[in-house]
C-alpha cells in the first residue's frame, strides 16, 4: 500500500510516496480505504516544519480525508464495513469546550494523517457521511469547513440578519460564505482578485472589497454598514489584517482569530475592544458534535463544497504548489486509491 510522508528536512521536495504494510487492526479500530484528501494552508506549514508543533521526518500528512470503511475491530459498535466516513481533525474532541485532552493528537501534525491508502483510527476519530456528498466533497470538510462553522455559529453566535466579514477566498472563507448565506446573514468578503470577488458574489456575497486596491478596507466595511461595523469577522490573516478587523468589528461584535496567512508576530493594539465591548476569540477547528451539526445543515441547505481542482495521487507536489500560489478559490483535493 502507498502513503505520502513529509520530510521537512528536504525543503525542496518534502512530500515523498512510501510503501507500507498496514498493522493488524485493534479491537476498537476501523480501517478506511481513503478515496480523497484535501489540502489546507496548515499542510504547507507542516511541510516546512513551521507549524505549532515539531514535525518528525516521515509523518503522514493531511488532517482531511474521506473514504470507505473496509474492516472493523471486534468492539466497534457504530461503524460497519461499507460506511462512508471522514476523518476528525481532533480525534479526541467529541463535544463541549476544548481542553488539553481533546485538542491533542491532531491528524497530520501530532499523529499520522489521512494521506494514505489505508487509514486506521478508533471509531471515535471518524464521522459517518450523509449520502449527498462525494468522497472529494467530504474530504474538504474536517478542517476548513468545521473551522468556518465554529467561527460563525459557536464562537461567533451569528444570528440571521447580522453581517459577517471574510478575508480572501481560500478554504475557510468560502465555506464561511456559504454557511453565512444559508443562515440569512449579510456577507462582506475581501480578495486580491476582482475575478474571485465575482465568483464570491455568484455564491451570494453581498459586498466584495479588493484588499490590494483598498488596503485600508475597514473603511469600506464601515461604509457599507452605514458606519456600524460588522458583527462577526473571521480573521485568517494576522499582522496587518487584524488591525483592519479591529477597526471593522461593531460594538458587541466578535472576531474569530483563525489564521496566520500574513505571519505570526503582529503589532495590533486590541484596546478598542474595550469601548466596543467586542471579543477576540482564538479558534482551533472544532469538535465531532459541531461536525455533526454542520453536516445536518449542509444536507438541509444542499451546500456543496467549492472544489478549485482535483489532482491525482501522484500530483501531490503540484497540488501543494497550487495552494502555495494562492491562485485557488475554495478547496484543493487529491484523489487517493483506485
Ligand atoms: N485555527 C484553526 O483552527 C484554523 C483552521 C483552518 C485554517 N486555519 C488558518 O487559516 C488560514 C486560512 O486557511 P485556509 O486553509 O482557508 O487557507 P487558503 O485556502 O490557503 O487561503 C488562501 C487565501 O487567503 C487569502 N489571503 C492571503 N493573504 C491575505 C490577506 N493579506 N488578506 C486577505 N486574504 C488573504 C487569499 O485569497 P485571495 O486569493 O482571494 O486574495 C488566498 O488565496 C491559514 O493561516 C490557516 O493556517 C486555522
Amino acid at each position: 500500500m502507498k502513503r505520502y510522508e513529509i520530510h521537512p528536512a528536504h525543503a525542496e521536495s518534502p512530500l515523498r510516496v512510501a510503501e507500507f504494510e498496514p498493522a493488524p487492526l485493534g479491537e476498537h479500530e476501523v480501517a478506511v480505504a481513503i478515496k480523497a484528501v484535501s489540502l489546507n494552508y496548515r499542510d504547507l506549514l507542516v511541510s516546512r516544519n513551521t507549524y505549532f508543533c515539531n514535525i518528525p521526518n516521515g509523518l503522514v500528512p493531511c488532517s482531511d480525508g474521506a473514504g470507505d470503511v473496509v474492516a472493523v475491530g471486534k468492539q466497534v459498535r457504530l461503524l460497519a464495513v461499507g460506511d462512508r466516513v471522514a476523518t476528525l481533525f481532533f480525534p479526541h474532541w467529541q463535544g463541549g469546550r476544548p481542553d488539553a485532552a481533546s485538542v491533542t493528537g491532531a491528524l497530520g501534525a501530532e499523529s499520522a494523517g489521512a494521506f494514505t491508502e489505508r487509514f486506521v483510527s478508533d471509531e471515535s476519530g471518524l464521522i459517518k457521511l450523509p449520502a449527498g456528498l462525494s468522497h472529494a466533497e467530504a474530504a474538504t470538510l474536517p478542517c476548513a469547513a468545521l473551522t468556518a462553522w465554529n467561527c460563525l455559529f459557536e464562537a461567533g453566535t451569528l444570528v440571521p440578519g447580522q453581517t459577517v466579514l471574510l478575508q480572501g477566498t481560500g478554504g475557510v472563507s468560502i465555506f464561511a460564505l456559504q454557511f453565512a448565506k444559508a443562515a440569512g446573514a449579510r456577507v462582506i468578503i475581501t480578495s486580491s482578485s476582482d475575478a474571485k470577488l465575482e465568483r464570491a458574489r455568484a455564491l451570494g456575497a453581498d459586498h466584495g472589497i479588493n484588499y490590494k486596491t483598498h488596503p485600508d478596507w475597514s473603511q469600506e466595511a464601515l461604509r457599507v454598514t452605514g458606519g456600524r461595523g460588522v458583527d462577526v469577522v473571521i480573521e485568517v490573516g494576522g499582522p496587518g489584517t487584524l488591525e483592519q478587523s479591529l477597526a471593522s468589528v461593531c460594538i458587541g461584535g466578535r472576531i474569530a482569530y483563525v489564521g496566520v496567512l500574513t505571519g505570526l508576530a503582529g503589532q495590533a493594539n486590541p484596546v478598542m475592544l474595550i469601548p466596543k465591548a467586542a471579543a477576540l476569540h482564538g479558534i482551533f477547528v472544532g469538535s465531532r458534535a459541531m461536525f455533526a451539526d454542520m453536516l445536518g445543515a449542509m444536507t438541509l441547505h444542499g451546500i456543496k463544497p467549492q472544489i478549485d481542482r482535483e489532482f491525482a495521487f501522484g500530483e501531490a507536489p503540484a497540488a501543494l504548489a497550487r495552494l502555495e500560489s494562492g491562485g485557488h478559490f475554495g478547496k484543493i483535493v487529491i484523489r487517493v486509491g483506485g
